[in-house]
């Protein structure tokens, strides 16, 4: 064995002895898996609901996305949207995403997915969400009357409009178990 390579394998035996830091990679991966389906399934939900119009996709994504959401969940691990400006307020970060939000938020070079120790037994994944041109049906800065009607009517407190295709919108995030 060589001087480096002994140097490198006693650094990895010293970092995996370090509980405060997490294999990134791996993370990442089982991260971005479990989001998966989740972004899958939503999205064929919002496809399917157009084709009845926008009004009725409202009340599907209304309908789905918690529940996707929710179905998604298992075996300990959670995941969900996330966004600095919410149409529903139960999709409001917690407070390990928000570092994560803010550098997505103001440097357009740093949109890689991250993860992050949230505490002993649990890492967070995110990864940003971007506005594609048929999400601008209803996040956009002009909506149809009847469908502005009816998100005010279900949202009266919403926030998320304005945007344009390529914007970042929010993100996707997970909670997984160490073990
Ligand atoms: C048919 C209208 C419609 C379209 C099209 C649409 N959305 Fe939404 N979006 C909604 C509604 C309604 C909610 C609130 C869902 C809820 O109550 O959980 C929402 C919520 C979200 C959220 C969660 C954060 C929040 O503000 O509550 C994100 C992120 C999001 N949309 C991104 C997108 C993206 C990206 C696209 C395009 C791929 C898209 N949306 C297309 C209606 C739409």
């Amino acid at each position: 064995m060589s001087r480096a390579t002994l140097l490198l394998s006693l650094l990895a035996v010293l970092s995996s002895c370090d509980r405060s830091k997490i294999d990134e990679t791996k993370w990442k991966e089982a991260g971005a898996e479990a989001v998966l389906p989740f972004k899958k399934n939503l999205k064929q939900a919002l496809v399917a609901g157009l084709e009845d119009g926008p009004v009725e996709a409202v009340s599907v994504c209304r309908l789905e996305a918690p529940k996707l959401a929710e179905a998604q969940s298992r075996g300990g691990v959670k995941v969900g949207r996330a966004s600095q400006k919410l149409r529903n307020p139960s999709n409001a970060p917690k407070p390990w995403m928000q570092p994560f939000l803010q550098v997505y938020e103001t440097d357009p070079e740093r949109r890689e997915p991250g993860v992050v120790l949230i505490d002993d037994k649990t890492v967070g994944y995110v990864e940003p969400i971007f506005v594609q041109p048929l999400c601008v049906t209803c996040h956009g800065a002009e909506l149809a009357p009847d469908l502005k009607a009816k998100i005010g009517e279900l949202y009266p407190e919403d926030q998320a409009t304005g945007y344009a295709a390529g914007d970042l919108r929010g993100v996707f995030w997970v909670e997984l178990p160490r073990e």
